[in-house]
């Protein structure tokens, strides 16, 4: 089983918004896909919560009460989506259970010094020094042609590590958590802008270069 980990110690980065639909790409594409929700504010749980009968089904599993013990072994794949203010030994402790890790960024300069700290904690971790894991950043509510989304591009383009797509800021995000869906399962005339950002990092992910 693959586990793909949405991780910044940052709050409000967009773990919880990219996890979910994460979930329900690939439940859509017939895997059999487990949610771990290891934040106590349970986002990812509420959001399976809302999602109608009729769609593609996610198994959710309770990280944050009693970690992978209820993690199904059946699920082909899963996404792990990571609470904000993780450091530490928790930090080590969760990415000892990934294998792939997305580090979503906002394009604010709170957010840019605060991930800069978070990917050099990260950095340490043995499991990431030992390259026994693989990471990509992601910029997340992206508003064109602002100094700040400049500002972001220029400092995810420092980083040794793949910087896979940029994420705009829309509605369809607040939208399908809403309605328990994921981007993709949004109609294609309001949310094919999306999935056209999202293309970039499913295929990442689809591919050798994000699997240790
Ligand atoms: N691309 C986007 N466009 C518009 N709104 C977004 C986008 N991404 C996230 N949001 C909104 O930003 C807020 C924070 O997102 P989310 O809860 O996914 O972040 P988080 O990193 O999981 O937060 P926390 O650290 O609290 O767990 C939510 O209200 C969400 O709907
Ligand atoms: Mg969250």
């Amino acid at each position: 089983m693959r586990h793909i980990m949405v991780l910044n110690s940052k709050g409000g980065s967009g773990k919880s918004t990219i996890a979910t639909s994460l979930a329900a790409y690939y439940a859509g594409r017939g895997e059999s896909v487990a949610l771990v929700d290891y934040d106590q504010q349970a986002s990812s749980l509420d959001w399976l919560a809302r999602r109608p009968e009729n769609r593609p089904q996610i198994t959710g599993v309770a990280g944050f009460e009693d970690g992978f013990k209820h993690l199904p072994r059946s699920a082909d794949l899963a996404i792990i989506d990571a609470p904000a203010g993780c450091y530490g030994k928790q930090l080590t402790e969760l990415v000892r259970h990934a294998d792939t890790v997305v580090v979503p960024v906002l394009p604010s300069t709170i957010d840019i010094l605060a991930t800069s700290k978070f990917i050099d904690a990260l950095r340490e971790v043995g499991k990431v020094e030992r390259k026994e894991v693989k990471l990509a950043v992601v910029g997340n509510r992206i508003r064109d042609n602002t100094l700040i989304s400049q500002d972001l591009d220029d400092y995810l383009g420092t980083l040794k590590m793949p910087y896979v797509t940029k994420l705009r800021e829309a509605q369809n995000y607040v939208r399908a958590y809403t309605r328990g869906l994921g981007i993709h399962e949004l109609p294609e005339y309001l949310a094919w802008p999306d999935w056209e950002q999202w293309k970039p990092l499913v295929s990442w992910l689809n591919s050798k270069r994000s699997q240790p």
